[in-house]
């Protein structure tokens, strides 16, 4: 079967970078010119996705606006002839890709959000992206390496990459059957265990293509770590009737959901950007220089 939907996770109200998410969605902060959720967006259609499927909460109607048209500022646009910036913001989302936004009531977690989007996909695998996670795949994206596992193997496909021992406590870490090959069977998998307890130096990292027997899961799944249902709990129940693969993939991940990732991916991301480059290169080579 082939994967067509995705659901982004964007109910989160993003209390570790208040004040700045007070009236903002976090997902719309930029990393130089693009919000986040964005980033996360152009994985997905890179990865053949064509149905989003945001699951949001009251405060994140920006995240709706960004991808919708907006005829007073394209009409204010054409008028100056700035055609370049209209290109720019008409093709956010390509022609054939189209959205679809559910409500999480109340924040209970990862594996509550993906169960909230039940009702949009139908007896289908779909791809779960978390925007926190910013990832630079090089010449493919992550989801689209993922895509070509998918497609070899009809398996769950799980995002993981080495972590350090004393950040198990933030990530989903996995039990797998050999570590010498990017592509390996998961054997467990746990949520934010102690260094003690992780299995292995494998976290999860915000990319998922999942088949569709994990909503029988979620649906069963009690609060877990954090007092939330966890998406990684009802994945350890998958992995019990149907092979889950681990997937080391390719590219530099920032964790955006901390303030140190996101500066390291500003810095990343214009050090590369077209425009800013050079004279960004210049200016943080005089800054290292003065604080040296
Ligand atoms: C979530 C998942 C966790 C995963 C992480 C990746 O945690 O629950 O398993 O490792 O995303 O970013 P969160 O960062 O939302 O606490």
């Amino acid at each position: 079967m082939k994967v067509t939907k995705a659901i982004f996770p964007v109910a989160g109200l993003g209390t570790r970078f208040l004040p700045a998410t007070k009236a903002n969605p976090k997902e719309m902060m930029p990393i130089v010119d693009k919000p986040l959720i964005q980033y996360a967006v152009e994985d997905a259609i890179a990865a053949g996705i064509t149905e989003l499927i945001f699951v949001t909460s009251s405060s994140k109607r920006a995240i709706e606006d960004h991808f919708d048209s907006n005829f007073e500022l394209e009409l204010n646009l054409l008028e100056r002839g700035k055609q370049d910036l209209l290109t720019l913001v008409q093709d956010i989302l390509p022609e054939g890709v189209s959205c679809a936004y559910v409500r999480q009531k109340s924040p209970r977690g990862l594996g509550h959000a993906v169960l909230c989007a039940k009702q949009l996909i139908s007896n289908e695998p779909f791809a779960v992206l978390l925007a926190d996670d910013l990832i630079d795949g090089g010449e493919k994206t992550c989801l689209q390496q993922m895509m070509t596992v998918f497609n070899q193997t009809q398996a769950s496909v799980i995002a993981v990459e080495s972590i350090a021992p004393h950040e198990t406590k933030k990530y989903g870490v996995v039990d797998v059957n050999t570590k010498n090959t990017n592509v390996c069977t998961v054997r467990g998998i746990v949520e934010k265990p102690s260094p003690l307890e992780a299995p292995s130096d494998l976290g999860v990292v915000g990319r998922y293509i999942l088949t569709p027997s994990i909503f029988t899961f979620l649906e069963n799944t009690a609060a877990g770590s954090g007092g939330e249902i966890q998406l990684t709990d009802a994945i350890a129940k998958l992995l019990e009737i149907e092979t889950v693969l681990a997937f080391q993939f390719q590219g530099k991940r920032f964790d955006c959901g901390s303030k140190l990732g996101y500066l390291q991916a500003t810095i990343a991301y214009a050090l590369k950007h077209p425009e800013l480059a050079d004279d960004f290169q210049v200016i943080l080579r005089e800054f290292i220089e003065c604080t040296a």
